[in-house]
């Protein structure tokens, strides 16, 4: 029993990861070609990438969306989760990183659960709410401009059924939500967006310290 969540430094870090980490070749290939790009840090941790996968295989998600793909570590982790006719609507502004995508996909079994839409993930989810899915998607995943998380959001509680989960990544700004000094666009929106969930009713909430901080919004 712990009154407090401890703080997980490195060496405890690396336990946790040898301990409960069930790697594959996709994930390290992956991890390895991320290294040699510039923004790489970007990826989803692979710890947090299996708890995805265990949250939305726990819901029994058939149908998930991700807002932010990159090189496609997180949408990997969530299609695992789904049944074999199952489908991921991944979103990004860019195709940048799809060809990479796309392979780690393939090499993890899943590329045929993944549908790519590549544009302003507001339009995406707009152009989402006219089809017959809207209303049925189990979980989605948000991991993109931080500016519009809360716009995402609203967008996903009208296309999430009652008792699917929104999930939102980088909570913690690596912990400039807490200093006030930080005033960036993306910090400000994250704090009100805080501020905004754990009062919204439309949702039970938590917030889980893994990664750069997960909250976790399920539709009631
Ligand atoms: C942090 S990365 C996503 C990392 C990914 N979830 C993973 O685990 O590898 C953020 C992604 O959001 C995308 N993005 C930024 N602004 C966006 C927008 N307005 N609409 C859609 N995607 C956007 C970027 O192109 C980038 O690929």
């Amino acid at each position: 029993m712990s009154a407090r969540t401890i703080q997980v430094d490195a060496r405890l870090h690396d336990w946790l990861v040898t301990h409960s980490l069930r790697d594959t070749d996709a994930h390290r290939t992956l991890r390895e070609h991320n290294l040699t790009l510039e923004d790489g840090g970007m990826q989803t941790s692979p710890e947090q990438s299996q708890f995805m996968t265990f949250l939305a295989r726990s819901i029994r998600s058939v149908r998930a969306i991700e807002i932010g793909v990159y090189t496609g570590a997180s949408a990997m982790a969530i299609a695992t989760a789904l049944p074999p006719a199952g489908r991921l609507v991944a979103c990004d502004i860019s195709d940048e990183h799809l060809e990479t995508a796309r392979a780690t996909w393939k090499a993890a079994g899943v590329d045929d659960r993944i549908e790519s839409r590549i544009g302003p993930a507001v339009e995406t989810l707009a152009a989402m709410l006219d089809e017959p899915e809207a209303g049925h998607y189990d979980f989605m995943y948000v991991d993109a401009d931080k500016e519009n998380s809360l716009n995402y959001y609203e967008h996903g509680l009208k296309l999430l059924r009652p008792g699917g989960i929104i999930a939102i990544d980088n909570m913690f700004r690596g912990g400039d939500v807490v200093d006030p000094a930080v005033q960036d666009e993306s910090t400000v929106a994250t704090r009100e967006l805080a501020r905004f969930l754990i009062e919204d009713e439309r949702i039970d909430y938590s917030l889980v310290p893994i990664g750069d901080g997960l909250a976790l919004a399920r539709i009631a």
